[in-house]
């Protein structure tokens, strides 16, 4: 880790490695840790949908091809790529090509792009586009532009699937989380000041439907959150707590928003947590979308 060159107003800290595009506003680090919680979310997160990578109905024969936008290490396009024909087309983008996988099968190529601008002769191209995980990465007014983009380069009757997380829900309300209910207030600073779609999820069905897509569908999944949710539990809390750990040099790079004031503040936030965590029954949901581009 790095010490930080910071603004006036910013928090020393020990700093993590972020994407440097300016046109983002990614807030998540592109370092090894990263990765390794990426590879690890994406295991979790398959056995909680019961093991099933694509929700969208599609038949992967030769000609079939999949664009994977934001794909972070490559982790769902090389899964899928384990379970079907490998002369099955893949391609994956990302903004930063830190985290890519260094080994990849013949079928899968993974470059550099933003999934705002594809090039322009992927018009009518693919015919499955899958998404995960851009809760912290895009601001309000780019979602439309997004699946407008999708809507551009699936062929006509593709598929886009779409993951993402709603917000915090507590089973147990009569519980007390200082640690947490601090940490939710730095995110959502966070995302304010970003003008992130911290809710995404919830509003991703209209999305879908307002840039044109059709056959809208959703599966839901309740993630139970330390030991009460068993191992898969006990790993999904652990993810969720380095999501916290990995937003540390953005809150404190903006001054730690008036809630935490030394770089020891947030620490220790981050220390309880797990303890916070293990002594309630919350769960987070997540949510698979599917839609498809119209055939005419
Ligand atoms: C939380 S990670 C999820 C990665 C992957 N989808 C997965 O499920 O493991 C979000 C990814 O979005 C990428 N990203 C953020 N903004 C982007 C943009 N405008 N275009 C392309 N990729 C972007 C980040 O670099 C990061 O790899």
């Amino acid at each position: 880790m790095a010490a930080a060159t910071l603004a006036p107003s910013a928090i020393e800290h020990s700093v993590r490695q972020h994407q440097e595009n300016p046109a983002s506003k990614y807030a998540l680090p592109v370092d090894e840790p990263e990765g390794q919680r990426l590879i690890s979310q994406h295991w979790t997160c398959k056995s909680l949908f019961g093991g099933r990578l694509v929700w969208a109905p599609i038949e992967f024969t030769k000609d079939t091809k999949v664009l994977e936008n934001a794909t972070g290490t490559g982790i769902w396009l090389l899964d899928l790529a384990s379970s079907i024909d490998p002369s099955v087309e893949m391609q994956g983008i990302d903004i930063e090509s830190r985290l890519f996988a260094k080994s990849l099968p013949k079928n899968i190529s993974l470059r550099v792009g933003n999934l705002l601008s594809h090039p322009s002769d992927w018009t009518n191209t693919f015919d499955l586009l899958n998404q995960r995980f851009l809760m912290v990465a895009l601001e309000i007014p780019q979602w439309p532009q997004a699946l407008n983009e999708m809507l551009r380069v699936l062929k006509p009757g593709g598929w886009v699937q779409i993951c993402e997380p709603s917000a915090w829900r507590d089973a147990s309300p009569d519980r007390t989380r200082p640690g947490l209910t601090t940490l939710n207030a730095l995110v959502r600073a966070l995302g304010a000041q970003r003008n992130l779609f911290l809710e995404c999820g919830e509003a991703m069905p209209g999305l879908l439907e307002k840039a044109g897509f059709v056959d809208v569908h959703k599966e839901v999944r309740s993630v139970k959150m330390g030991a009460w949710g068993g191992d898969d539990g006990v790993k999904q809390m652990v993810n969720y707590i380095d999501v916290f750990r990995g937003l540390k040099t953005p809150i404190l790079k903006a001054g730690g928003y008036g809630l935490v004031s030394t770089e020891a503040d947030f620490d220790a936030l981050i220390e309880g947590l797990e303890a916070e965590l293990e002594g309630t029954e919350g769960d987070v949901l997540y949510s698979i979308f599917w839609a498809r581009k119209p055939i005419v």
